[in-house]
């Protein structure tokens, strides 16, 4: 049994890869997740606030936290935040050195603008692969979605045209028509899409979120809503597809592969459980694998139920008609 995997044609030793998060900041860190299994590691983000030419955004973030309204709601101070371009770009190195598996460096931007050719330096720095997170939270009311997808693929299209490395986009789920915009986003040169960027509470509890235990009735909301849109997607399209959020066992890392993720990015469980973590993921994984003599990732990844639906949206509608229905506890 082989459980080798590609990602944007990428061969990676297993599914499971280190997600963007600063544990790829820190060298001795990222080397014994590597020791542990991790396939790969993508960097925390260089954001557009932090590159754009104009400095607009840092500026009023800046002032923001300066009069304390920042403070008030939340925010962290940007200062904190301003790891240099150039420091980002010699981690990239002394990462890539470190661990002796792919790095993936990542942008983070919504708007276009001068921060998008850091995507060339991050090329140039060695990393072999980019990832684009699009985190965006659109709030005028005169702007359409299709205003907001148009932009978004510029900016995808202008980041791929600008690379040779491949490139991997992170969405949010909150999209009407999701698999289009995949498809648009897969035209538009995109050869993986990352499923899903979380959204936080600056005062949320990490630790639970990485806990290996199931949240009341069995379900764990993260992983469901990337589950459902994982098999959507496999069904559709051709690009290398991971899952972002919610994985925090081996049952989730089988249950993600089977709906048709390439790797499966970690980064609470192996943040708040240390790299025994992928040990225990990438056992419990190997055995369920042998449980269902499953020979590959690929054959893993072709069982997926959804495959043999003729109609996943009227599945899902009756999923959820019972999900409500049950008798509660
Ligand atoms: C402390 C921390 C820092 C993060 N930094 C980034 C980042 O720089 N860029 C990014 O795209 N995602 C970032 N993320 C989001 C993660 O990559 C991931 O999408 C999210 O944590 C969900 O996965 P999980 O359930 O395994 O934690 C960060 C997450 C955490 C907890």
């Amino acid at each position: 049994m082989k459980i080798s995997t590609t990602y944007m044609g990428i061969k990676l030793a297993s599914p499971l890869v280190v997600g963007a998060s600063p544990l790829g900041d820190d060298t001795e860190r990222a080397r014994e997740l590597v020791d542990a299994g991790a396939a790969a590691v993508v960097m925390h983000s260089l954001f557009q606030e932090q590159l754009d030419a104009d400095q607009f955004s840092s500026l009023y973030l800046r002032e923001m936290y300066a009069d304390n309204q920042g403070q008030q709601l939340g925010f962290m101070d940007p200062s904190a935040l301003t790891t240099s371009p150039e420091e980002y770009l010699a981690r990239i190195q002394r990462i890539k050195r470190a661990v002796g598996v792919p790095v993936i460096g990542s942008l983070n931007g919504s708007r276009p603008g001068g921060w998008i050719r850091y995507a060339e330096h991050i090329e140039q720095a060695g990393a072999d692969a980019l990832e684009l997170n699009l985190y965006a939270f659109p709030s005028d009311p005169t702007v359409s979605a299709m205003d907001v997808e148009r932009q978004m693929l510029d900016i995808i299209r202008m980041v791929t045209e600008s690379v040779r490395i491949p490139v991997a986009v992170k969405l949010s789920p909150f999209l009407s028509s999701l698999p289009h915009f995949a498809a648009a986003a897969q035209n538009a040169g995109a050869a993986g899409l990352v499923l899903f960027n979380r959204f936080y509470d600056p005062a949320g509890d990490g630790a639970a979120h990485a806990s290996k235990t199931s949240e009341p009735h069995g379900e764990n909301p993260h992983l469901q809503l990337r589950l459902y849109w994982l098999a959507v997607l496999a069904m559709h399209l051709k690009t290398s597809l991971a899952i972002s959020g919610g994985v925090n066992s081996g049952e989730d890392m089988f249950k993600a592969v089977k709906a048709g993720a390439h790797v499966c990015q970690v980064v609470s469980a192996m943040m708040y459980r240390g790299p025994g973590a992928a040990r225990e993921m990438l056992a419990d994984f190997r055995n369920r694998m042998e449980e269902h003599r499953c020979d590959s990732i690929e054959d893993l990844r072709s069982r997926s139920r959804f495959e043999q639906m003729p109609d996943p949206e009227a599945c899902e509608r009756i999923r959820y008609m019972h999900a409500l229905q049950r008798p509660t506890l």
